[in-house]
Order: structure tokens, then sequence, then C-alpha cells
């Protein structure tokens, strides 16, 4: 039996995102409805660093986090006393921003007499994809349905870029790695690509946004095909993104590409956006390619595809007619929630709660939690 209201709390503070969110998961464990949604960015604060400074960041999350709490709990008129349980991201991510949020999160179960539950962050990008909006009817709720276990989930985002098989057992989920990626992130090579054209940070929607710009001839950037030992003589597929990001410093250093100036139109620089269509393209084609491939290799039907650069048109596009042309179905969020939110962590909390878990106060910040470990 779901309980008549269920109102869990969310908070999500692992990197530079402060974050909270009320959902009720009073008709769906699966597929709650988000009632609040406040996401307090950093990311103005850290573009003239080139990316996240960790000391900056937790002070800024220490000094956000009871309004932000504050504010999600008013948006959907909701008081302490009327919450279900609380959610908080416990890893991985930097330690100090973590610390912030966990320690946040116990006080406030500690003051309401709360259940706690700590959430991997992999984990609530991964319920991202089954949210339905406050306002959603019975066609969305289809639309957002969790696909039948086993199914592959493909979290890509500036921290990760891996493929993991999603098993079930009642409400808790397993995940196990199939793919990962050998150096960086996908957001990651977004983002270090555009700190060396001159496009701020993060630079990942801004180069979506100007490479779909562009019609014109793109560069032609190499792709990385991995393959690594998967054990018991099988190979498997691996990403890679550390080449085409050497190629694009490349240009630089050799003076065959200015990066963009202070106050300087992209749009009168087609060179910069020949540069940077053929980057989304090589990019979006080498993760594409890998899924549908460890999708195939691995006999399932259903893609999940979450994470920060989730939120790319050109990926939406191209997996969406990959998963057609495979017969598979996809489900992806709604481009803000395939950024970092707290939502998408209430939600996995919502789901730990009714498997029955409660971590209590003894709950720690763990920078490096496994998800294969994860409940
Ligand atoms: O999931 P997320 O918010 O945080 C992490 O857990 O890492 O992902 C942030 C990453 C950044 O690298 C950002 O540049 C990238 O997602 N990103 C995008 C787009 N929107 C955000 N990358 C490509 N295209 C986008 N539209
Ligand atoms: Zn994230």
């Amino acid at each position: 039996m779901i309980p008549s209201s269920c109102l869990v709390l969310g908070i999500e503070s692992s990197c530079d995102e402060t974050a909270a969110s009320v959902v009720d998961a009073s008709e769906s464990a699966e597929s709650p409805r988000v009632l609040s949604d406040v996401v307090a960015s950093q990311a103005e604060l850290h573009a003239p660093h080139g990316g996240v400074v960790p000391e900056i960041a937790s002070r800024r999350h220490l000094h956000d986090i009871g309004d932000v709490v504050a504010e999600a709990l008013q948006r959907c008129g909701a008081s302490i006393g009327d919450l279900s349980g609380i959610a908080v991201t416990n890893g991985p991510g930097l330690v100090g921003p973590l610390l912030v949020g966990v320690s946040f999160a116990k006080s406030l179960a500690l003051a309401g007499g709360l259940p706690l539950v700590g959430v991997h962050h992999l984990a609530g990008h991964v319920r991202a994809a089954f949210l339905l909006s406050r306002e959603s009817v019975a066609e969305d709720a289809q639309a957002a349905r969790e696909p039948d276990a086993p199914y592959l989930a493909l979290i890509v985002s500036g921290g990760h870029t891996s493929l993991y098989r999603v098993t079930r057992s009642g409400f808790s989920r397993r995940y196990e790695e199939l793919a990962r990626t050998l150096d960086d992130a996908a957001g990651e090579a977004y983002d270090k690509c555009g700190k060396l054209l001159g496009l701020g940070y993060p630079a990942g929607a801004r180069i979506d946004r100007l490479a779909r710009s562009f019609s014109g001839t793109q560069v032609d950037f190499p792709r990385a095909r991995i393959k690594v030992d998967g054990g018991r003589g099988v190979t498997r597929r691996a990403f890679s993104f550390s080449g085409i990001k050497t190629s694009v410093r490349q240009l630089v250093v050799t003076s065959a590409l200015q990066p963009l100036r202070e106050g300087e139109d992209p749009a009168g620089r087609p060179d910069l956006l020949a540069v940077l269509a053929g980057f989304q393209e090589a990019v979006v084609s080498m993760i594409v390619s890998s899924t549908i491939h460890v999708l195939e290799a691995e006999g399932l039907r259903h893609l999940v595809a979450v994470g920060g650069v989730s939120a790319n048109s050109l990926l939406r596009e191209r997996l969406a007619q990959a998963c057609r042309e495979s017969g598979a179905t996809l489900r992806i969020p709604a481009p803000r929630w395939s950024t970092d939110n707290a939502a998408m962590i209430a939600s996995a909390g919502a789901l730990a709660l009714r498997a029955g878990r409660s971590d209590g106060l003894g709950l720690r910040a763990n920078p490096a939690l496994s998800l294969s470990e994860a409940a």
C-alpha cells in the first residue's frame, strides 16, 4: 500500500548546484510528481576559473542550502511535518559539497523525526527519466513509465560516461556497469573544448546551440572506437573523448584556429562554428554507436539516457533515430531534469523508502561511492 500522502524532500549538493525538491510519490513511487524544484547554480562563480573550485563550491553551498530548502518547501506549501522522508546525495562528488548536503539533511531528519536515505548521484540521474511534472496527465505518465527491466542506462554527464544494465527486485534497483569512458567524460570534453575556444564554463549547452546554427561544411574529427577486455574472453566497447579534445587543442596551438575573443559575435566566425559542429557530430556519433552496439550485444530492448549531456539536441535526435531502427524504446528526461537537480534525488529516495531502506543519522558522505554497490 502506498501511503495516501507520501512527500519526499530531496537535497543535492555534490558539485556546483545547490538543489532541493519535493516530490509526491503517493500515486507511484516509480514516477512521482514533482511539486517543487529549486536549483541554485554556482556556474557564474566558477566560470572565471574554467571549472569547479571545490573550496568555493563548499562555501557557496553552505551559504545557499537553507534558503534553497526553505524555498522548495514553500513553493509547494509543505512544511517539515508534511514530509514522509528526506533523501540526500551522499556520493560520488566533491567531499566538501557532499558534506554540506548530508549534514543539513541529517539535521532536518533529526528535527522532524523523519527517515533519511542516502542516494547515489547517478542512480538519481536514472530516476530523472521517469519524473512527472505537477500538471502531467495520463498520457504523460505512460510516456514516462519506467521500462520493464532489464534495461540499459546511458549516463552521460560532466563527470561520467557509462552504460549500466539495470535490473529490479521490487522497489530495489541494481546497476551493473557494462562500459565506461577510459579518459574524459563527454560533458568534460564539451567543457574543455569550450575553455580552449573561449566559450566560457560550462560550455555544453552553448556549443550545442552554436553547432546547430551552422549549416556549412563541418571539420571532420577522428572517432575513437575502443574495445576493451571484458573478462571471460569477451571484448567490450568503451568510450574515449580525450583524442578529440587533443585534436581541438592542436588547432588552437598551431594557430589554425583563434579562440573567440571577449565580446566577439560567434555568428561572424564560420571557422569556429565549423569546428564546433564537427566536434558535436563526432562526440554524439561516438556515444550513439557504442550505446547501440552494447544494447544489441546484450539483447536489451529499452534504453534510458540521462545526465547533463542528454540535454544535447543532436544526441536526443540521434538516439531516437537509432532506437527506432533497432526496435528499442527510449526514455530521456525533460532537458531541465537532464542536468543536476534534486527532483531526481527525491525520486530515488521515494523508491528507497518504499523498499524499506532508511540510513539514519549514521549516513556518511562518500566521494567515491560506487553505483554497483548502491541499492
Ligand atoms: O549531469 P550534470 O548537470 O552534472 C554532472 O553530474 O556532471 O552535467 C553537466 C554537464 C556539463 O559538462 C555540461 O557542459 C553538459 O552537462 N551539458 C551539455 C548540454 N547541457 C549540459 N553538453 C552538451 N549539450 C548540452 N545541451
Ligand atoms: Zn550529475
